[in-house]
């Protein structure tokens, strides 16, 4: 690292002019230190919490931006993964590090053992909620794509992110408009029986009772979804002012 030397960034705002902003490399911020993960400090087993030297104000910094989870549920089809996708390329053209936690991408991989029983549903949320908590301290700006389709979870979810920099996103469509769409065809498997506990066919979806955000897909375009999204995105960012 050029220790010590002046560096110029160019920052892009989030409504896509950019306006270039010395940065220096400041020195780091010791009493900042107290990222989220460090709750896990009393672990039962007696596992220690190793502090680290840089904070999360200092990644922030360093990014010029702030690290929060949006987090898009919805049923499947309702519009969720398309909205994100969206969102992440418009970001990332801003100069805004963003990434996308999609459910059928990790169920790929980090969560590929998991079905969709009760109980796996809860770990598949368990996990990506934990991924999103470090990707958020890391600085990132967080969208997951998840169904998450029992409150106790979105729950668990917004504690374990930290209130602050979680944000509830209700991708709203009813069950007959996302059969209708089905673009996999996975409401068609799971009527005729293939498929099993599907989420508004034959397995529950508890809707948020108070979401931050409700994008009506029925009746809001892609292009007033995104808007939507980034002007949350903007306002929380001014609002906690990091
Ligand atoms: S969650 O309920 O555990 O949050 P997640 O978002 O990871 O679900 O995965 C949902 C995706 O898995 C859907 O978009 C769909 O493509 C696929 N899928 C396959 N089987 C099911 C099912 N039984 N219920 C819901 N989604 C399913």
């Amino acid at each position: 690292m050029n220790k010590g030397k002046k560096q110029s960034i160019t920052h892009h705002s989030l409504d896509g002019t950019h306006h270039p902003s010395p940065i220096t490399h400041h020195s780091l911020d010791r009493t900042q230190n107290t990222e989220h993960v460090d709750a896990h400090i009393d672990h039962p087993n007696g596992v220690v919490w190793h502090p680290g030297q840089v904070s999360h104000g200092d990644r922030c910094h360093l990014l010029g931006q702030k690290g929060i989870v949006l987090w898009l549920t919805g049923l499947s089809g309702s519009g969720k993964s398309t909205i994100a996708v969206e969102t992440e390329r418009r970001l990332i053209e801003m100069g805004k590090l963003c990434y996308r936690l999609d459910g059928d991408n990790l169920r790929h991989g980090l969560n590929n053992d998991l079905g969709f029983s009760p109980e796996e549903r809860k770990e598949n949320i368990r996990r990506v909620a934990e991924v999103a908590a470090l990707f958020a301290d890391a600085g990132l700006i967080t969208l997951v794509s998840f169904i998450a389709p029992y409150r106790d979870m979105r729950r668990f979810a917004r504690e374990r992110i930290g209130a602050d920099r979680f944000i509830e996103i209700y991708v709203k469509a009813t069950v007959e408009a996302c059969k209708k769409r089905d673009p996999k065809g996975l409401y068609k498997m799971a009527e005729s029986g293939v498929i099993e506990q599907f989420t508004g066919v034959n397995a529950p979806y508890e809707l948020p009772e108070n979401p931050d955000v409700i994008l009506d897909t029925e009746s809001m375009s892609l292009e007033q979804c995104v808007r939507l999204v980034l002007q949350t995105i903007r306002d929380h960012i001014e609002l906690t002012g990091e």
